[in-house]
């Protein structure tokens, strides 16, 4: 199985929320309330090492509190970012444990190495056809953007710190995984050494005119997918936002023009 769940077919299905909170009630609250208006949430280590895998399906459960009579509950499409990274066996065993949480996306360290990410992308398939779901966007960290080329030489890494990300991207690519997590400025770098399917799934965003928090070099939505960027990670912007779900449409309409 090839295939994976996420196309965006409306500007919005682009974004996806960075929900970074232990509280479950907040985070069912954000989920239901942009549920159809972004592509996703993400979850990630903060909120999963405080609520587990049930916390987790709570809040991708938590669709809109009205749907028609009959209908199921939507589902928020969900973007599980624990960035496993452990020996082969281990990450395997990781990734078919959470594919009953139903993740659209998933996340591995790309410095774990090949033989990490071919069993990943092989539990995944696995597992999906034993679900009988389509199985997730598999996608890699190479650099963690915190990191600068001193960090990379400290511990034992080539730098600069983007020759490490495009061979960290090639390397994904050729185990099988969909894409990375990368920064805007490394978009056109990966995309020279990778081509045009890989996906690249970008943090680091601001519309015009927000406050930006603790992002040093953000762009803007619209800068992002000119520059060729699949995926937008966008957090406080909507989930801090006194509207999230006005502040998510505003987003889709600058996507769209
Ligand atoms: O609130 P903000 O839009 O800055 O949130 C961005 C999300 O993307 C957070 O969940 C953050 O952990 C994640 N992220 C990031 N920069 C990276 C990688 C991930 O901001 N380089």
């Amino acid at each position: 199985m090839t295939e994976t769940a996420l196309t965006p077919n409306r500007p919005q299905d682009r974004i996806l929320v960075g929900i970074d909170t232990p509280d479950p009630e907040r985070a069912t609250r954000l989920s239901r309330e942009l549920t159809g208006l972004v592509g996703g949430i993400k979850l990630g280590l903060e909120f999963f090492n405080a609520n587990g895998p049930d916390g987790v399906r709570r809040v991708v459960r938590a669709g809109p509190a009205e749907t028609p009579r009959g209908q199921p509950p939507a589902q928020q499409r969900l973007f599980l970012d624990l960035k496993f990274h452990d020996i082969p066996n281990t990450v395997a065993g990781a990734v078919r444990s959470v594919m009953d949480l139903g993740p659209t996306i998933l996340n591995v360290h790309a410095s774990g190495g090949a033989a990490m990410m071919k069993a990943a992308r092989e539990a995944a398939d696995f597992q999906a056809d034993a679900l009988g779901v389509v199985r997730p966007m598999l996608i890699a960290v190479t650099v963690l953007t915190s990191l600068d080329d001193d960090d990379l030489a400290a511990v034992g890494q080539q730098g600069p710190a983007e020759d490490q990300v495009v061979r960290l991207a090639r390397l994904t690519q050729d185990c099988g995984l969909d894409g990375v997590v990368c920064s805007a400025r490394e978009i056109a770098a990966i995309r020279a050494a990778c081509g045009p399917d890989f996906k690249l799934i970008v943090p680091g965003i601001r519309p015009a005119g927000s406050a930006m928090g603790d992002q040093k070099r953000a762009v803007t939505p619209r800068q992002a997918l000119d520059a060729g960027a699949d995926f937008l990670v966008i957090g406080r912007p909507i989930a801090a936002a006194a509207d999230p779900a006005a502040a998510a449409r505003a987003i889709a309409q600058e996507l769209a023009a």
